[in-house]
C-alpha cells in the first residue's frame, strides 16, 4: 500500500515540478525578451526564476539550449542571476549551463559553447569598488574592470569566484571552490585560492 501512495505522490510532485518549470521559463524568455537579450531555441528555467537585472543599452545574447537551474531549499538557496552594467557585454554560446551562479558583466564576458557553470559559482569582470581608498570614497566611478572570457567547453566547479581579466581556455576546469585571479591555458585543471595549475584535462 505505502508503494502505491510514494509511487502517486512522486508521480504528481514530477508533475507538478514540470508545469511550474514550463511557467518559470515562459516568465523567464518574455523578461529576456522585454530586456532586449536575444536569445536562441529551448532557453529553459529550472526550480525558480532566475534573477535579470539587465541596464539600458547592453548587449546581451544566450545561444540555443540554454538551462538555468534555480535551487530554493533552505540549505542551499542559489539563484541564477545575471547582472548587465550599462553599456556592457554579455554574450553565452550553445548548450550554457548553470546552477544558481552569478554572472556580472560591468565590461565584457564572453562565454563559449558547451560552458557548465557549478553551483553558487560568481564570475565577475569588475572589482565593484576602486582599490584605493580615496577614490572609492564618494564614487566607484574608477573601478577598475576587465573582460572575462570562457572558452567552449570548459567546466566550472561550484562555488568559484572567476574574476576580472581573466580568460579560461578551452576544455579546461576549475576545481570546486576555486577562486581564479590569472588566466587558465587550454585543456588544464586548476584550482585553489589563487587558483593553480593541478594537473592535465586530457
Ligand atoms: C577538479 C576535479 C574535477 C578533479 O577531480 P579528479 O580528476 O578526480 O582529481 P582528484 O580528486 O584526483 O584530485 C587531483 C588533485 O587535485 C586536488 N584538488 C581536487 N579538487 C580540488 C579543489 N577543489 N581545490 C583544490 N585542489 C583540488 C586534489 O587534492 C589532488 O591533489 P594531489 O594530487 O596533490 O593529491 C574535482 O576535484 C572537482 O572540483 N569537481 C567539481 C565538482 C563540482 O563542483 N561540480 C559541480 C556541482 S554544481
Amino acid at each position: 500500500m505505502r508503494n502505491i501512495i510514494l509511487v502517486i505522490y512522486k508521480a504528481i510532485w514530477v508533475f507538478l515540478f514540470r508545469v511550474k518549470n514550463a511557467c518559470f521559463t515562459l516568465w523567464f524568455r518574455f523578461l529576456l525578451w522585454l530586456n532586449k537579450v536575444s536569445f536562441g531555441k529551448h532557453c529553459q528555467v529550472s526550480g525558480g526564476i532566475p534573477q535579470i537585472r539587465i541596464s539600458l543599452k547592453t548587449d546581451v545574447s544566450i545561444g540555443d539550449n540554454a538551462k538555468f537551474n534555480n535551487y530554493t531549499d533552505v540549505a542551499w538557496y542559489s539563484v541564477s542571476s545575471l547582472w548587465v552594467k550599462k553599456g556592457a557585454v554579455l554574450k553565452i554560446g550553445d548548450n550554457f549551463g548553470i546552477n544558481g551562479g552569478l554572472i556580472c558583466a560591468a565590461n565584457k564576458i564572453v562565454i563559449g559553447s558547451n560552458v557548465k557553470i557549478g553551483g553558487g559559482t560568481k564570475i565577475f569582470d569588475t572589482d565593484f569598488h576602486p582599490v584605493n581608498f580615496e577614490k572609492r570614497k564618494f564614487s566607484d566611478e574608477q573601478t577598475k574592470t576587465a573582460p572575462v572570457v570562457i572558452e567552449d567547453d570548459v567546466f566550472v566547479g561550484t562555488s568559484c569566484l572567476i574574476l576580472k581579466g581573466v580568460t579560461i581556455g578551452a576544455r579546461s576546469v576549475i576545481a570546486a571552490g576555486s577562486v581564479v585571479t590569472h588566466n587558465v591555458p587550454p585543456d588544464e585543471i586548476w584550482g585553489g585560492n589563487p587558483a593553480k595549475f593541478i594537473k592535465s584535462a586530457l
